[in-house]
């Protein structure tokens, strides 16, 4: 069974209503040997000694007993998870695709989420909690080697972490984050973990004082002065007097786990959207004598979630202002930074100077001393120190050595690889290229599926044919080949070194080196052709 992997396993399969009855007296209704084609998922659900849902998509609702576990040392660090809440659909986002690979800063909301996460526990124990398009979700985080839950259907945050429980029961305490919320740091996750440890507290929330509050819900503190909160009250469920209350609810907590699981069964549906609420867990949670505590930010920036298009927006100009300011303060000059787009995970060397109206996209990477014109959009590329990209060009998956010169209008699509010192020029298009040392093709030419070696000249309107219809082929330019304008390659050619090829000729079979090629009609000249013409009489 090539790359299948076998796993015994004890699984509860029910409907969800009838999980809260069965919990205490659980009936194993399969005891069995689950095949899993993919040996790493099932080897993650081993090792945190649980199997999550996701292995065994083909049960909808189960719960799985854990494992036997080793006996723990006492004086073991608890066992910290991160869960990320991410099922929701993002109704006010009026979009079909998931809310949370929304994007800002040029990156999915959960990929930020996630970003700040790792930082404080290992990605295994990060959990994110998925439902509406969750492949979709998978397929985009996934490479993270974070862990998931799958939440369906989805009945609110509260459900969210109830279908969870398999997942988190072998932890000592768990944070909660909000996969909206992409500008979270790592600083205040762990200021949040911290302050439950010391209040000894079941819960704690994150709240913020908000000079507009509307849409959050809302903290409801024992006294004004105390840490201790009663209650969440969500904005549609608020009294007037509520509704005043300018603290809000930020929608990140840690949990100490055996009491939120211990309680969690508690939540009840009655309110406006009949949806469980993990804002609940306060309120049930004081009236279990728990102890629950708020904890209060100094920067309310970055709680704010992104419901709207409008918010999402918002987002994302705080976010790309603060990398522009992050730059120059790395020694990148941009001018008009508000008129720049610039992505989360661009990295940019000191002494280069960014135009107005450029947009440096995804893992792009440029160097020192750079100069990058306006109207120039860069994705995902890698430009080395001293490249001059002039106005207008578009850069994809491209590679620029030292000291080349691009544009201005260059097309550099994925697979451009631009020599030290090389010059493209002006409407000259590139894919899966190799342009080498000091070659040029400064005017008007497509370079595809081409290898053209150092010190060669492409004469303006060259054009490799690389496409015949079924095949891409390929076109080989030695060192020092020059080739006359408004020439056609067609591949598979090889042009030896040192060749020259005449202009406009039409190249069809290879050139040995050192030779001249002309494929183009001799030129016929007819004497007073014109002149009798006009004047036939003459
Ligand atoms: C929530 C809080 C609110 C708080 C606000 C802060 C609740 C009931 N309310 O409201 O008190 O002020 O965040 O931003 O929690 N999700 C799931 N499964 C579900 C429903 C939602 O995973 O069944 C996820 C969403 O994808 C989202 C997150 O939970 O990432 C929060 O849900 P959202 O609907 O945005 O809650 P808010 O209305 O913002
Ligand atoms: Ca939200």
């Amino acid at each position: 069974m090539g790359g299948e992997t076998t796993t015994t396993f004890i699984a509860v399969a029910m409907p969800e209503r009838n999980i809260r009855r069965t919990r205490k007296r659980m009936k194993y209704l399969e005891i069995g040997t689950a095949i899993a084609t993919d040996a790493s998922r099932v080897g993650k659900t081993l090792h945190n000694n649980y199997l999550l849902n996701y292995a065994f998509p083909f049960i909808d609702s189960f719960i799985v007993k854990p494992m036997k576990q080793a006996p723990r040392n006492a004086n073991a660090s608890p066992r910290l998870a991160i869960a990320i809440l991410a099922a929701g659909k993002g109704t006010r986002l009026k979009s079909k695709h998931p809310k949370v690979l929304h994007e800002v800063g040029g990156k999915a909301l959960l990929a930020h989420v996630i970003a700040a996460a790792r930082q404080v526990v290992s990605l295994k124990d990060t959990y994110a909690i998925i439902g509406h398009e969750a492949e979709l979700v998978r397929q985009r985080v996934g490479g993270t080697g974070i862990s998931f839950v799958v939440q369906e259907p989805q009945r609110g945050t509260g459900h969210a972490l109830m279908c969870a429980e398999p997942a988190l029961q072998g932890y000592d305490e768990v944070i909660v984050l909000s996969g909206d919320a992409p500008l979270i740091t790592a600083e205040t996750i762990r200021r949040l973990r911290d302050f439950r440890r010391q209040e000894k507290a079941a819960m704690t929330l994150l709240s913020a004082g908000l000079e507009n509050p509307t849409g959050y819900g809302r903290v409801i503190r024992t006294t004004a002065k105390s840490d201790e909160a009663t209650a969440i009250v969500e904005e549609k469920s608020c009294t007037p007097a509520q509704r005043k209350i300018r603290e809000i609810n930020a929608g990140f907590y840690a949990f100490s786990v055996k009491p939120l699981f211990a309680n969690i069964h508690r939540i009840e549906t009655n309110n406006p959207h009949a949806e469980y609420y993990l804002t609940d867990m306060a309120e049930v949670l004081h009236k279990a004598k728990q102890r629950v505590v708020a904890v209060k930010t100094d920067n309310p920036g970055e709680i704010l979630g992104s419901n709207t298009r409008a918010e999402l927006v918002e987002l994302d100009r705080d976010m790309r202002r603060q990398k522009c300011l992050q730059l120059m303060a790395e020694g990148v000059t941009i001018f008009f930074p508000e008129t720049c787009v610039i992505d989360s995970d661009v990295e940019v060397a000191a002494d280069t100077t960014i135009e107005p109206f450029v947009q440096l996209l995804g893992s792009t990477r440029v160097g020192s001393d750079c100069r990058i014109r306006s109207y120039s959009v860069i994705q995902n590329s890698e430009i080395a120190d001293g490249v001059l990209v002039r106005t207008g060009c578009v850069l994809d998956e491209a590679r620029i050595e030292a000291g080349a010169v691009i544009g201005p209008y260059s097309h550099l699509r994925p697979g451009s690889d631009i020599g030290e010192g090389a010059h493209v020029g002006n409407f000259v298009e590139t894919k899966k290229t190799r342009l080498g040392k000091k070659s040029k093709a400064n005017h008007l030419t497509y370079l595809g599926d081409a290898e053209i070696g150092d010190g060669v000249n492409i004469g303006a309107g060259t054009i490799t044919c690389n496409y015949d219809g079924v095949h891409k082929n390929k076109t080989t330019i030695e060192d020092g080949v020059f080739v006359g304008s408004d020439s056609t390659l067609v591949a598979p050619v090889k042009l030896g070194r040192g060749s020259y090829v005449g202009a406009a000729s039409c190249i069809t079979d290879d050139v040995p080196p050192d030779s001249l090629a002309l494929g183009r009609a001799k030129q016929i000249v007819k004497e007073g052709w014109v002149k009798k013409r006009r004047d036939p009489s003459s």
